[in-house]
């Protein structure tokens, strides 16, 4: 098993790099092979919207996204973070979501119309956190980080959504965002559906 942790978040060490070190950390005692992708490491250009991709299921573009589509192919179970920038992924995660593109080009192109009701690639999970309380703090995450599993044809797994932490040290003061991060990680190693939390 193969779970792979799209690190999105540009704030190095922040809270949701915090809970998806914990959430890898208890994949890998359950025995999965982890590996990790931080967005704000890599080159990675927005999605020009050439229809390059719905022709070949392949990317016209050679930056970064070289390397990580093979990635994002090869894990069975993902978990992204997300912490909420103006109610959406931050601009350096939203980029290689939106050249997943091509992942669903390919998908697409693969699957007949009733293998497109499955997904057979795996199961993906969202972690997100935002420093306010609103009532629709999550909604865009939520529905961005579904089709984008979608996308990579994996099931939606489930979310761990934490409010009210805004300085990079504010989630240690939430315990139970880290046990439920750590629990969230071992279904990712079993490949089985986790739940909605919010914290
Ligand atoms: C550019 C920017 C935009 C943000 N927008 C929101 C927002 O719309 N709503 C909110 O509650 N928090 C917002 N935040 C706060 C972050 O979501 C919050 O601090 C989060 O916990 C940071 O997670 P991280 O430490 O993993 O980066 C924003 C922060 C930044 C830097």
């Amino acid at each position: 098993m193969i779970v792979l942790g799209l690190y999105g978040s540009p704030r190095k060490g922040g809270n949701t790099d915090q809970l998806l070190d914990r959430a890898l950390e208890a994949s890998a005692s359950e025995g999965a092979q982890v590996k990790k992708i931080y967005a704000r490491r890599v080159k990675v250009a927005g999605c020009l919207e050439c229809g390059g991709c719905d022709e070949t299921g392949v990317c016209v573009q050679k930056d970064d996204m070289v390397e990580i589509y093979p990635v994002l192919e090869e894990a069975q179970a993902v978990i992204l973070t997300a912490p909420v920038f103006f109610y959406s992924p931050p601009a350096q995660v939203k980029a290689i979501i939106d050249r997943s593109q091509a992942c669903w080009a390919k998908r697409l192109l693969s699957k007949s119309k009733d293998q497109l009701k499955t997904y057979d690639s795996g199961i993906g999970y969202l972690i997100a956190t935002g420093a306010t309380k609103g009532k629709k703090l999550f909604d865009c995450t939520k529905l961005v980080a579904r089709y984008f599993f979608d996308a990579l044809d994996m099931d939606y797994g489930g979310e761990l959504l934490v409010t009210g932490v805004e300085k990079k040290s504010d989630i240690s003061k939430i315990p139970e965002a880290f046990e439920a991060a750590l629990e969230m990680g071992r279904y990712a190693a079993q490949g089985k559906p986790w739940k909605s939390l919010l914290l």
